[in-house]
């Protein structure tokens, strides 16, 4: 059998992941175990560029996000997880790529300009915070990674990723494949204001909601906002509920959907609650798993710890290969 292609990708630890997170990134991963040679990885260190003063909760974040990710159906038998910490080789090829990386390609990097402005209640004019693509080049050639499987908006980071690998490959030995971005498809579901689904909107549902959670969560989406009285006949069209119907309710059901409201026979109280049933319903393996790990925390820290002592061993041969092609024994 051909060898797998290897793949590589990481979450930073922010926070627990919403429906947008789960039927984006963690669902395109899961599609993918068994095609390819799959590394996913906690970016801990990444976490630290724009929160580095309150440290607090990142152990806990990188843990729930471990929970969130088995919960998904990330296997760890399939794949190797483990947390980019935990791999103190990263720290020394981080080190070794900016040393050949102009400082020029950093600052035209388009995510770094646009969260300098958006994280403006932060103060991101640091070392660390510019030189974030270059550590992320040093967690993806690292293993050697074939494919990046990322959004939209990690796309210049992988493309730096490209210049860095080939400056070094000239510069001493060829070592490292040039990784390709993979595209993941987007979630195009909203967020309960209609905004793109994000944690620093409030506007998400998690994961790991209960089901009064998502209840309460769906009572605060906005309908068609033409629907203003229970009589006036509503348009499914223009309403993110039904957008999520349509996700979560089977099809019967839809069509119900689709036809009372136009007739203004179902309120929309009572068709979010049909939807926030569905939805809670959807979620519920999901839930079950996270318990399940949720009382284990010993077993939930041996998968971390068997992912990354595999991925440390790779790690290891790695660095053994840069440094003989740098002829620094
Ligand atoms: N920058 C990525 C993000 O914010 C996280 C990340 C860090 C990453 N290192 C990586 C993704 C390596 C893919 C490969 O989403
Ligand atoms: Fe939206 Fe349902 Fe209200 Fe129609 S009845 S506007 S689909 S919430």
């Amino acid at each position: 059998m051909p060898k797998k292609k290897r793949i590589l990708s990481g979450m930073r630890p922010t926070g627990p992941l919403h429906l947008g997170n789960l039927h984006g990134a963690l669902a395109n991963w899961v599609q993918m175990q068994d095609q390819y040679d799959c590394f996913f990885f906690i970016a801990d260190w990444h976490a630290l560029t724009s929160d580095y003063e309150d440290t607090a909760s990142i152990s806990d974040n990188v843990k729930n996000m471990v929970i969130d990710w088995l919960s998904a159906g990330i296997s760890y038998e399939k794949s190797t997880l483990f947390v980019q910490s935990h791999v103190k080789e990263h720290a020394e090829l981080f080190l070794i790529l900016s040393m050949i990386t102009p400082v020029p390609w950093l600052e035209r990097n388009p995510t770094y300009k646009d969260q300098i402005v958006q994280l403006d209640n932060k103060d991101l004019s640091t070392f660390g915070f510019l030189g974030y693509p270059v550590l992320q080049a040093a967690d993806i050639i690292m293993y050697k990674a074939n494919g990046v499987p990322v959004g939209e908006d990690q796309v210049p980071h992988v493309e730096i990723t490209r210049e860095i690998t080939r400056r070094f490959n000239n510069y001493y030995e060829h070592v490292f494949p040039e990784p390709e971005a993979i595209l993941t498809k987007t979630s195009k579901i909203l967020g309960l204001d209609r905004r793109k689904m994000s944690k620093s909107y409030d506007n998400a549902i998690y994961m790991s909601d209960s089901p009064e959670d998502i209840l309460a969560k769906v009572a605060r989406m906005i309908t068609d906002p033409q629907r203003a009285r229970r009589n006036d006949p509503g348009n499914p069209d223009v309403c993110n509920v039904f957008e999520f119907h349509k996700l979560y309710s089977d099809k019967t059901t839809v069509n119900e959907i689709n036809e009372t409201c136009r007739k203004a026979a179902v309120g929309c109280v009572e068709c979010k609650k049909i939807m926030a049933g569905n939805l809670a319903q959807t979620l519920e393996p999901i839930r079950e798993k996270r318990k399940h790990y949720e009382s284990q925390p010993d077993l939930v820290h041996e998968i971390i710890k068997t992912g990354t002592d595999k991925a440390r061993k790779t790690a290891q041969q790695t660095m053994k290969e840069v440094r003989s092609a740098m002829k620094m024994y």
